[in-house]
């Protein structure tokens, strides 16, 4: 190759380079161009390349020709490099533009779960006659759970039949067994051994018993816990609590019924039933009898007291446990309390 055929063929790439920049339609195309003409292995490259085989002047005025070509063609990329760039983004904007006169997606609001509506509403009933919220874990010790609350080695709740034991050491209880707590009550005894009296405490919260799922059972359900310890606080005071809350939760003309019962941790100890809402007493379908036993109460037993080192000459109190689940059944007719729990739309809306 001679310097006059080099500079000609320049002169043609020029001019072929020139025209594939003015057609290239996007940036891809372009950046080809730029490859085919001046990459690596590029149409001007191969040109440089074959200098060397040129003599001395002829080598410097192809060179100088070369370094124009190369020079004008990356100007002329640079330019549609500018403009293309310029294209895109305002067609960018044009197509993602935002309709903001379309109307909005209204939000799916959701509410809280029929069980903690009752539960916000049991706890700020006692809040207002002036009881502290108070919680309590859930994986609890066995002593917490049972011995504290004067629940006998030999007691049937202690059974692996009844219990979910996390950690048992061997068959006979022991204080540091681990175990899903199966009522509310082992709270009592952390609050008691944490202040001293006067208590007025409510605790709701979860419970666990190894019970199979039907209409009346759920291995988990829920229970609030009440504790009232004071100078002089009598079986009286426990009524009268009790009947207020009934005015309250369920309305004026509800009664309460107090059976005798037992509960290891309480002495005495009642069943409570609350009036039928239906038929007021009469008996019917919903109650059988005309009662419906909503919690389990009494007075906190001596021993209990003793085994928070309180002193029972000079204290005493009252306590009540009852089951969430069953009184918003009572009060909403429900048949079967794994509804709760299922989370089928069609029950949870109508709540
Ligand atoms: N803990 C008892 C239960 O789960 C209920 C209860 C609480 C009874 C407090 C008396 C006093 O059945």
């Amino acid at each position: 190759m001679n310097n006059v055929s080099s500079q000609a063929d320049l002169q043609r790439i020029l001019k072929e380079g020139e025209t594939a920049v003015l057609q290239a339609s996007n940036l891809k195309e372009l950046d080809d161009v730029r490859v085919e003409y001046l990459g690596k292995k590029g149409k001007v490259t191969a040109v440089l390349k074959t200098l060397g085989q040129l003599s001395g002047e002829e080598r410097k005025e192809t060179g100088k020709v070369a370094n124009e070509v190369r020079q004008k063609l990356e100007s002329d990329i640079a330019s549609k490099h500018e403009e293309l760039t310029r294209a895109e983004v305002a067609e960018r904007l044009a197509t993602e533009t935002i309709d903001i006169t379309l109307p909005g997606r209204e939000p799916v609001y959701g509410h809280r779960h029929l069980i903690s509506q009752a539960i916000k509403q049991i706890t700020d009933i006692f809040i207002g006659l002036g009881y502290k919220v108070a919680e309590g874990p859930e994986i609890e010790l066995d002593y917490y759970n049972f011995k504290a609350l004067n629940t006998p080695a030999d007691h049937p709740a202690r059974t692996l039949q009844d219990t979910f034991y996390i950690k048992k050491h061997s068959v006979q209880p022991a204080d540091d067994d681990i175990v899903l707590r199966t009522h509310t009550s082992p709270v009592q005894i952390r609050v008691m051994k944490s202040q001293q009296p006067p208590v007025y405490i409510i605790a709701p919260g979860r419970a666990f018993r190894r019970d199979v799922a039907d209409p009346s059972h759920t291995p988990m359900f829920h229970q609030i816990e009440g504790l009232a310890v004071d100078k002089h606080i009598t079986f009286g005071d426990l009524k009268g609590t009790l009947e207020e809350f009934t005015r309250q939760m369920f309305g004026k003309d509800r009664k309460i019924r107090l059976r005798p019962h037992f509960f290891p941790f309480t002495e005495p100890s009642a069943e409570v039933d609350v009036s039928c809402g239906i038929c007021s007493g009469m008996g019917c379908r919903l109650c059988g009898s005309g009662w419906l036993e909503v919690l389990g109460a009494g007075m906190v037993d001596p021993n209990v007291l003793i085994e928070v080192g309180y002193n029972p000459e000079e204290v005493s109190g009252f306590a009540f446990g009852m089951g969430v689940e069953r009184i918003v059944s009572l009060m909403y007719g429900i048949p079967d309390i794994r509804m709760f729990y299922e989370n089928d739309m069609r029950f949870v809306k109508q709540f």
